[in-house]
């Protein structure tokens, strides 16, 4: 493999930023890496790998083995840049939720802010990697920031390179993705700037795995991969209700369309819906793009994958309702799970986040237990709500009506109800009869992932509710 020692550095040390460079400075022992974030507290957690910003299986080892050998983090962005030959920028880029655009288009001032600081500092060439997810044509918003001082445009090649990686499979996802893409300007400028980026790469990835493509395509691809992603998620949901009507048992549909090489068989598990930091966003930002070129019918397709999943998150929870006698006031209900998926303890978009304030609304008072969300994140969540929610004028009582615990038991315990949020596969293994004896009858469980043994807990005497399946 060539070795070029390349001084790479990343702005932004987040769920995106942190693990890829872990992996390239792993791989790259020649290369220098250097991860800079202007928070102060974050750049202390990811020098202490007992207590990482972020929770990801085999990041902390990685960590471990690079850490101040060839890779660095600091507060010091201007340094990093300064150094630097190739420059990925992984800040973040929500969605709006003031002004133009607001609650669809990217908010995109953070990667702004980077670019003026790199064109400011920069007195070398740089290759600049956009990493973070941006709207299609971004990359000319980054060149017309280098070029606006003609001294210095020629320092800079603006690269898109899209991350894939799903949280809670990061590091497997990284060493071993199914592509690696990476976009540039047809100019030989632009290709020997891929070329550099797919020579840190082919460090690693099997070289055809490496695809190249120009900046359209490839800031294209990321918002389509996700968009595509999150559509099947919605189309088995919307199957689920149509199985719950007609009979029909909705994973045996996905088991029996995803045999089906052409349609496959990943991400067909029915749910109550999906969340995570980047469909909804992607999605959203996608409709917003379509209709500000004036493709409406683009934008609506596409805009019926967040309707189908706020419409999956009411009805799952109108279930709950109508089932336990159309009351659920003062009735104490057990939360299994708030993060958005399991093995992860982000609860970015998180369905339980819709569930749990619905069932505030009707007067429950709930016990929350998650093996890995910690207690400020989930208060902080629930004091804000969810983003799509219509925010709710009079503030709800959550302190008296909700108790985070640490121990699932204590969450089940006296309770009329247990929701399963979240698919962790510590659920299954509970004591479910232990559970059933301490419960108020009838005891129900409804869940949202359709994730237990639904059989034997009928046969214990827990009137059971699934996804996409009658009673
Ligand atoms: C997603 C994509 O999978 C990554 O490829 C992408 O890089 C990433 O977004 C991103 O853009 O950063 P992530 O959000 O980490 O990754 O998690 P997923 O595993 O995709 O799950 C998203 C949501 O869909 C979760 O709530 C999950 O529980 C739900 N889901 C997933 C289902 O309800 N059913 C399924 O069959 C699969």
């Amino acid at each position: 493999t060539p070795s070029r020692a390349e001084k790479i550095c990343c702005l932004g040390a987040g769920y995106v930023g942190g693990p890829t460079m872990c992996v390239i400075a792993k791989k790259c022992p020649e290369c220098k890496v250097t991860v800079a974030d202007p928070f102060a507290d974050k750049i202390a957690q990811w020098h202490d790998p007992d207590h990482l910003p972020i929770f990801e299986p085999g990041l902390a080892e990685l960590v471990r083995e690079t850490i101040g050998k060839n890779l660095f983090f600091t507060t010091d962005l201007e340094a990093a840049i300064q150094e630097a030959d190739i420059i990925f920028v992984a800040v973040g880029t929500p969605t709006k939720t003031v002004g133009i655009g607001s609650g669809h288009a990217a908010n995109l001032c953070y990667l702004e802010s980077a670019a003026r600081m790199i064109a400011r500092v920069a007195t070398t060439p740089k290759i600049i990697v956009e990493k973070s997810t941006v709207p299609v044509r971004n990359a000319e918003t980054l060149m017309r920031i280098f070029t606006t001082n003609p001294e210095s445009a020629r320092l800079f090649q603006v690269v898109n390179n899209p991350e894939f990686l799903a949280e809670g499979t990061a590091i497997p996802d990284l060493l071993r993705p199914d592509r690696v893409l990476i976009g540039g300007q047809t100019t030989p400028a632009g290709h020997e700037a891929v070329r550099r980026l797919a020579d840190v790469y082919a460090h690693w990835v099997p070289r055809e795995r490496i695809i190249t493509t120009n900046l359209w395509s490839s800031e294209c691809s990321k918002l389509v991969a996700n968009a595509f992603l999150a559509q099947r998620i919605s189309s088995i949901n919307s199957i689920s209700e149509l199985c719950e009507a007609t009979g029909a048992d909705v994973d045996e549909v996905a088991r029996a369309i995803g045999m089906d090489s052409r349609i496959g068989a990943k991400f067909l598990k029915t749910s109550v819906g999906f969340g995570g930091s980047c469909f909804q966003k992607d999605i959203l930002n996608l409709v917003y793009l379509a209709s500000s070129l004036g493709l409406q019918q683009v934008a609506d397709y596409w805009e019926q994958v967040i309707t189908i999943n706020q419409h999956q998150k009411a009805r799952f929870t109108e279930r709950i309702v109508h089932s336990m006698f159309h009351t659920i006031a003062g009735k104490k209900i057990a939360i299994l799970g708030f993060a958005f998926k399991k093995d992860t303890g982000d609860t970015r978009e998180t369905p339980a986040l819709d569930i749990m304030y619905k069932l505030l609304e009707e007067g429950a008072n709930m016990a929350v237990y998650d093996p890995k969300v910690p207690d400020e994140l989930l208060w902080d969540d629930l004091t804000h709500g969810p983003s799509l929610a219509p925010k709710n004028a009079r503030p709800l009582p959550l302190r008296e009506r909700i108790t985070h615990v640490t121990d699932p038991y204590q969450a089940m315990e006296g309770a009329h109800a247990i929701i399963i949020c979240t698919e962790w596969d510590e659920f299954k293994t509970y004591d479910y009869q232990r559970i059933y004896n301490g419960m108020v009858k009838p005891a129900f469980i409804f869940d949202g992932r359709n994730l237990l043994d639904h059989q034997r807990l009928f046969d214990m005497g827990f009137e059971v509710h699934s996804l996409g399946r009658r009673p």
